[in-house]
């Protein structure tokens, strides 16, 4: 995680990597620091917390100007998020500074060594061995040294080097977490992810794995970590800045349950193609696998319900942090498809590589154009989901899994395992979703905020689902678990009887996901067994199921949908349930404590 800003040129540096730092917040944000570089002297500011503590205390600093500097948001790995652990990091003399994310691995062993040769250390972080190492190796040209230090470093990181005594440049490295370098005109930029560098250009290049590089003012090289220079490829944003601002919304996460409808939209009326190569892949496949993490870990688990009912091939979903370590039965005849909203989860990415090293064709559905999971897949379908800020995915979710059913349309096209007329009529459907999808935000969400607000008080919940729904409820207790810290788990509700039944009773909320469907009876069962245990119940149903009404006030009609498709209509009134009553406990929606938005840590 951590979010890292680089600059030089002819501004004033604070205002920019200040900005920077803002617009990276998602990354993490336990404590923040900035490093400037004035009168060959560096100056570092640092402090626990979020930017506007790192602003406060800046503030009360006397005014400097600087045309070179670095910054860092931090989530904590390595050392407690105090102000000591916050970066920019220092060497002994305070010559050579650093911001790091993600993680060196054999820092513990580094840092002996260093103490040994006189090295003090004044941080519990990984991060500080990178500035001493460099100072270690130091003999009179930066780049050497730089690149000597980073040849020791075992781990995934981003690193940018900033040195008292070369006011001109700034280096960098990148193996493994985001990287990116911003083209301007007189100055340049490095960045962690696009926005924060996004209002001063529009030119980037994505730093390859195993890349570093150096930015001057009027000039960016890259090399490799021996030192060969390598060619550049500047690419253009396509998205602005207003597209990752809030457009009105109190929080991110509202703003992107929002944009859900045109997200579907485009993506049901763009459809996806199979090429040759991933048609060949397809039709020699055994069996798919799918691996992914958190929400979409859920999108991944309705995606096996879709392609196994729609194209009858066996899929198979891991969480991508048990997948590598539990020996899967994987060769080059297997297919494994990625899911990942930032395409940076490390867990998802290990689990990629492992699949790749056994011969499998990689397959990545993703968010983030140029991410390392689209780098290192041999197909990539992008969810064109604009950037997602808010911590808790929402408008990625439900891009996830219309690319899943596009999907399934066309592996059903390839086996012929559906009727023409059956894949046309599911298309259909798709291309339709995103008008129910805006009548629920439209006509609900006055509901749900008041179902919410007789909930919100709850100490615990329960989510129920069945069938493609079953994943409905996992992603349901997520979202509530995730922004409002209220208990909630999700379960099959066939399962109820073999456990969290002892659970319930009048203190107890239970949310009860029951569309219409073949199973829709054995649901109503369940909601009764709640109902004569005094659980407080929740349903989410088809509109104009009146019926339903008998066994709870409280319920949110969804519009009526083909049950293969439900999970899409499911999630909205989720999103807004969970969103609506962590507004209600003054929760940080947008940022909730203890997680962040890009996980490249495994
Ligand atoms: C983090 C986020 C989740 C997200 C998960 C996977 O835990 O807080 O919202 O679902 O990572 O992220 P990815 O970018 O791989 O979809």
């Amino acid at each position: 995680m951590c979010g890292i800003v680089g600059y030089i040129g002819k501004k004033d540096s604070l205002p920019v990597l200040l900005e920077g730092l803002r617009r990276l917040e998602y990354r993490g944000y336990d404590s923040a620091g900035v490093a400037l570089l004035e009168n060959g002297v560096i100056r570092v500011v640092k402090t626990q917390g979020k930017i506007k503590n790192l602003d406060a205390l800046l503030a009360k600093e006397k005014k400097t100007c600087s045309n070179i500097g670095i910054a860092h948001t931090r989530w904590a790995t390595h050392g407690a998020p105090t102000k000591l652990n916050a970066h920019p990091h220092s060497d002994c003399r305070n010559n050579f500074s650093v911001v790091h994310n993600g993680i060196i691995e054999n820092f513990s062993s580094l840092k002996n060594e260093l103490i040994k040769e006189g090295h003090k250390f004044i941080s519990e972080t990984d991060t500080e061995v990178a500035a001493h190492l460099v100072e270690k190796y130091y003999k009179g040209n930066l780049k050497e040294a730089f690149l000597k230090a980073v040849n020791k470093l075992e781990g995934s990181f981003a690193i940018v080097l900033m040195s008292s005594k070369y006011p001109d440049r700034l280096l960098f490295a990148r193996l493994g977490s985001p990287l990116i370098a911003g083209v301007g005109k007189g100055e340049n930029f490095l960045a962690s992810d696009v926005p924060a560098i996004l209002s001063h250009t529009n030119k980037v290049i994505y730093v390859k794995d195993c890349q570093a590089g150096e930015i001057r003012k009027d000039k960016i090289s890259l090399f490799n970590l021996k030192g060969k220079t390598q060619p550049l490829k500047v690419e253009k944003i396509l998205w602005d800045l207003e597209s990752a601002q809030k457009s009105g919304y109190p929080h991110f996460m509202l703003k992107e349950i929002h944009e859900q409808p045109s997200v579907l939209k485009h993506l049901a009326a763009a459809g996806i193609k199979f090429d040759k190569k991933l048609t060949g892949a397809l039709k020699n496949a055994r069996q798919v696998s799918i691996v992914a993490c958190g929400t979409a870990y859920h999108a991944g688990m309705v995606g096996k319900y879709v392609i196994e009912e729609m194209a009858r091939v066996p899929v198979s979903v891991d969480v991508s942090s048990e997948f590598r370590y539990r020996s899967p039965i994987i060769d080059s005849r297997s297919v494994l498809i990625a899911i990942s909203q930032s395409g940076e989860t490390a867990d998802t990415l290990a689990a990629v590589r492992e699949a790749k090293n056994k011969g499998a064709k990689i397959v990545s559905i993703c968010n983030v154009v140029g991410s390392s999971l689209t780098r290192e897949s041999d197909f990539v379908f992008y969810t064109h989901a604009g950037p997602e800020i808010g911590v808790a995915s929402t408008k990625a979710y439900t891009a996830q899994l219309m690319v899943l059913y596009l999907f399934g349309l066309n592996l059903a096209r390839i086996k012929k395992s559906l009727p023409v007329a059956t894949i046309s009529k599911y298309n259909k459907i798709l291309r339709n979703i995103h008008t129910h999808a805006r009548l629920i935000l439209k006509n609900c969400s006055r509901r749900i905020c008041d179902v919410a607000g007789r909930h919100h008080n709850f100490g615990s919940f329960l989510f129920l689902g069945r069938n493609l729904n079953y994943p409905s409820a996992l992603e349901g207790a997520l979202k509530l678990k995730e922004i409002s810290y209220i208990p909630a788990e999700g379960y099959a509700a066939g399962e109820m009887k073999h456990g969290p039944i002892a659970l319930i009773d009048e203190y107890r909320a239970v949310v009860c996901i029951a569309p219409e469907s073949k199973i829709y009876e054995k649901m109503i069962s369940n909601i009764q067994e709640i109902e004569a245990r005094k659980g407080k119940i929740v349903i989410i149903a088809t509109q104009g199921n009146n019926d339903i009404k008998k066994y709870s006030k409280e319920v949110i009609f969804i519009p009526k949908i083909a049950e293969l498709f439900s999970p899409i209509l499911a999630a909205l009134p989720l999103q807004l349930f969970a969103y609506y009553i962590a507004a209600k406990r003054g929760c940080d929606i947008d940022q909730p404590r203890n997680l962040a938005k890009s996980v490249t840590v495994e």
